[in-house]
């Protein structure tokens, strides 16, 4: 298995480009399922995850090729099989999202009873409420959950979803873009990924409207068509970055990011004094210009605080002045860090879906482990300013999820180096 090591780094300096979003290319080769015709989607960051799903998609029949670096081909003339096998679905959860696209396609969808991961149970209920409220018939076999249409097909209906999931308001859109009648999903999930699949599906020849707010209309059409288009900058990399900023106190330009779809991470970073320059496509992050104050954080469904930067930031706020809460409404287990942050040197409490983060530790390189994705990437964080090394395996979950992960951190003036046991 392999293990970063990482040294005690200076603050970092110069130039990263964000590279296109995990959470939004996963979707979009899903839904390049619902056309016969050839995908093509540029700015694909090379991941684990993105060669799972490749390998789901041949699995169903389509023909996958990487034209050049970073653009990826699809061309799904027929579906060969309806069922995503275990063994595929087993590596990543995210598989989940060809249940919706071959629905509407074939009428039918079988996947593995999807497991839980470190962060938390994972459920798919609101997936499946979905389906079926556009008439798929749910059952639930030994080994895995069928969906399937009667001779009538999808038809559209008012869909209210319990919560705003990502991964639901996905599958349920890819399903109703091929439905008969108009699908209203309301509560829907309003994260900048959803936007792009929506913006991908309405290149394909889909009719949605409102993607990016709480009531998302899909008017069904006969058919979709191929269609080319590049990937958003990733927001959670992004986030990343400007933390890597932050807590080395260094002074970072982040090139082909959003700035709109990061608003929260500039609001609290600023809180904190650091200074946060936002142009069209890129942001300026100087953290070398005075001390840095605590701040509270409390994860919501987007436009709220992101999930997915808590563990980095909690990382940054054991090194700033004065004690922060942070409070976790999305996953019910994503504090696997602080176990690991705590053996560094930090100072965290947590009761529940809340910690509380003491400042101005001495951190201390040490061997950890990272338990999830976003875990690692706090504990590559925390690591660039302990005193020492910092020896991290299980940087598989990493490298999923972080395209040129290292050479960007090494870019900056990182002391970060990668071995196979
Ligand atoms: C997406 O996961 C992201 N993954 C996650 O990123 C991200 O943390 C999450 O959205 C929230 O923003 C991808 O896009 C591939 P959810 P998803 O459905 O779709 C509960 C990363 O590190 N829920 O919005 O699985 C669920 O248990 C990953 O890049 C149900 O109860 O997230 C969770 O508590 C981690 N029933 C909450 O909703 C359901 O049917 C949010 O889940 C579905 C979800």
């Amino acid at each position: 298995m392999a293990k970063y090591i990482v040294e005690q780094s200076g603050p970092l300096k110069g130039e990263v480009v964000i590279s296109g979003a995990k959470n939004a290319v996963l979707p979009l080769m899903a839904a390049a399922l619902l056309a016969e015709d050839e995908c093509i989607i540029r700015d694909v960051p090379m991941l684990r995850d993105v060669t799972f799903m490749k390998e789901i998609l041949m699995s169903l029949g389509s023909e996958v090729v990487e034209l050049e670096d970073n653009v990826l081909s699809i061309t799904t003339k027929d579906i060969i099989s309806t069922e995503a096998k275990f063994e595929l679905v087993n590596k990543m959860r995210a598989s989940i999202l060809v249940m919706g696209p071959l629905l509407a396609r074939k009428g039918v969808a079988r996947i593995p009873h999807p497991g839980g991961c470190a962060i938390g149970a994972r459920p798919i209920d609101l997936h499946l409420k979905g389906l079926e409220a556009l008439g798929a018939v749910i059952t639930y076999k030994d080994d895995y959950i069928e969906a399937a249409t009667g001779s009538q097909g999808l038809i559209g209906d008012t869909i209210y979803l319990d919560f705003p999931s990502v991964g639901a308001t996905e599958n349920i859109m890819m399903a109703a873009v091929l439905a008969e009648g108009t699908t209203y999903l309301e509560n829907a999930a309003e994260e900048p990924e959803i936007v792009d699949l929506a913006n991908f599906l309405n290149k394909m020849g889909a009719k949605i409207k409102g993607a990016g707010t709480d009531t998302i209309r899909i008017e069904g059409v006969d058919k979709l068509g191929g269609a080319k288009h590049t990937v958003i900058p990733d927001r959670i990399e992004t986030g990343t970055f400007m933390l890597a900023a932050a807590i080395t106190k260094g002074a970072v330009h982040i090139k082909n990011a959003v700035p709109d779809h990061v608003k929260p991470i500039i609001a609290k970073l600023r809180e904190c004094g650091v200074r946060i320059e936002v142009g069209d496509d890129d942001l300026i992050v100087r953290a070398d210009l005075g001390p840095q104050s605590s701040t509270d954080i409390k994860t919501l469904p987007y436009p709220g605080f992101p999930t997915d930067i808590q563990s980095p930031f909690m990382a940054y706020l054991t090194t700033v002045e004065g004690s922060s809460t942070v409070i976790e409404t999305v996953f019910e287990n994503r504090f696997m860090h602080v176990a690991q942050l705590n053996k560094m040197g930090a100072s965290i409490e947590t009761a529940g879906n809340k910690a509380i983060i003491r400042g101005n530790a001495r951190l201390r390189g040490c061997q950890v482990m990272a338990t999830d994705l976003r875990a690692g990437a706090a504990l590559v964080l925390a690591g660039l300013v302990a005193e020492g090394t910092t020896e991290i395996s299980e940087v598989f979950h990493i490298e999923r999820g972080y395209e040129k992960f290292i050479d960007k951190f090494c870019g900056l003036g990182a002391k970060i180096s990668r071995i196979d046991d």
